[in-house]
């Protein structure tokens, strides 16, 4: 009897571990602004370079200053209620505070270029940002989540011009997926590394 309730106890842990509710994938931290994807980059069709300008660069992807917002909110929408800490960040010059909705551990290193240039598109990652209201963790960011695509990228890989794309395209067929692999350059051998991840 005790060591069925030990296995049991230890199989609660593991579900709860590999449950949605300990990844929180769909959890959308509150934000200091109602800001939405879905309107944003879905509807008015804005790139996501225009706010996350340093994605295609650098390690960080970069978050849009107030001003990215008033180089269209200090004419556009500028009475609406939503919009009033957009106005007040630029009046005191106070930088808005976006809560993280990703975050890796210190020791795992991540860099966006590397993926964003090798035909990973952001929605892979991020899940369907152009349907996202209040923006939500979209995928897992697991060691084995990254692992799966590492030991094997080509199905996820795409064509440059659908990397941005709000909305994830269809799939590919088979017969593309060693193409852009050789387009790439990609040697999916080397991959799974610890020492990719782990410096
Ligand atoms: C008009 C500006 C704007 C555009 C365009 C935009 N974003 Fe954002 N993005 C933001 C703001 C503001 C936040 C912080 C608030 C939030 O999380 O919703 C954010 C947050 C995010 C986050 C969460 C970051 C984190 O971990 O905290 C992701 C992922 C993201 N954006 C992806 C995208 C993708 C993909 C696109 C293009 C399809 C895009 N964004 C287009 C402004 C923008
Ligand atoms: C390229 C122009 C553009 C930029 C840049 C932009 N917005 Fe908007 N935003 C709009 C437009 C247009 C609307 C009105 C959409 C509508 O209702 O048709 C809007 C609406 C809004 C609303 C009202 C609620 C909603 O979604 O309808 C909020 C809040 C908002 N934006 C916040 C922001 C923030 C915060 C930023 C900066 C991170 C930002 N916007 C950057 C064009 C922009
Ligand atoms: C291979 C997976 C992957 C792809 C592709 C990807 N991201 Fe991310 N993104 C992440 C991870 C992981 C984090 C959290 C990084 C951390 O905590 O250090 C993140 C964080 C972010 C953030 C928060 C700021 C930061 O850099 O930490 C934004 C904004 C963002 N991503 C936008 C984008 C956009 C826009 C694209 C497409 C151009 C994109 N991402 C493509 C995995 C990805
Ligand atoms: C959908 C596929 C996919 C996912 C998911 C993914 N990666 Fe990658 N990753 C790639 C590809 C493709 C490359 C480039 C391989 C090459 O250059 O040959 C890469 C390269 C890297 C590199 C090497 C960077 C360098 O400078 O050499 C690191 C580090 C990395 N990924 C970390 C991560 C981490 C951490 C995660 C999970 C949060 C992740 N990746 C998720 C596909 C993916
Ligand atoms: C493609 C990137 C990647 C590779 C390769 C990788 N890891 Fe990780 N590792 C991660 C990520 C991401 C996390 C953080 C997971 C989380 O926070 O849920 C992590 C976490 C860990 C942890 C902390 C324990 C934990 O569960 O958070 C250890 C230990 C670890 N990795 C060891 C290894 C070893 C050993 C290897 C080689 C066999 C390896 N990793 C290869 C991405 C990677």
């Amino acid at each position: 009897m005790s060591v069925l309730l030990v296995t049991g106890a230890g199989f609660i842990t593991w579900a709860y571990h590999h449950s949605n509710y300990w990844n929180q994938i769909g959890f959308a931290p509150a934000q200091p602004v109602l800001f939405s994807h879905r309107h944003h980059a879905k509807e008015l069709r804005i790139d996501c370079r225009f706010c996350h300008s340093t994605v295609e660069t650098s390690a960080f992807a970069g978050m849009p200053s107030t001003q990215t917002c008033l180089s269209c909110h200090s004419q556009i929408f500028t009475n609406t209620p939503m919009l009033r800490p957009v106005i007040q960040s630029a009046a005191r010059n106070v930088p808005l505070q976006w809560s993280r909705v990703t975050h890796l551990p210190d020791h795992v290193f991540f860099d966006h270029s590397i993926h964003v240039n090798k035909g990973v598109g952001c929605t892979t990652c991020h899940g369907e940002i152009g349907q996202m209201a209040l923006t939500a963790k979209g995928e897992p960011l697991t060691m084995r989540w990254c692992l799966d695509c590492h030991r094997d990228p080509g199905p996820r890989l795409r064509p440059a011009s659908e990397i941005f794309a709000a909305i994830s395209p269809a799939a590919r067929p088979p017969g593309r997926q060693l193409a852009l692999m050789r387009h790439y350059d990609i040697h999916a051998h080397n991959l799974t590394n610890c020492s990719i991840c782990h410096h």
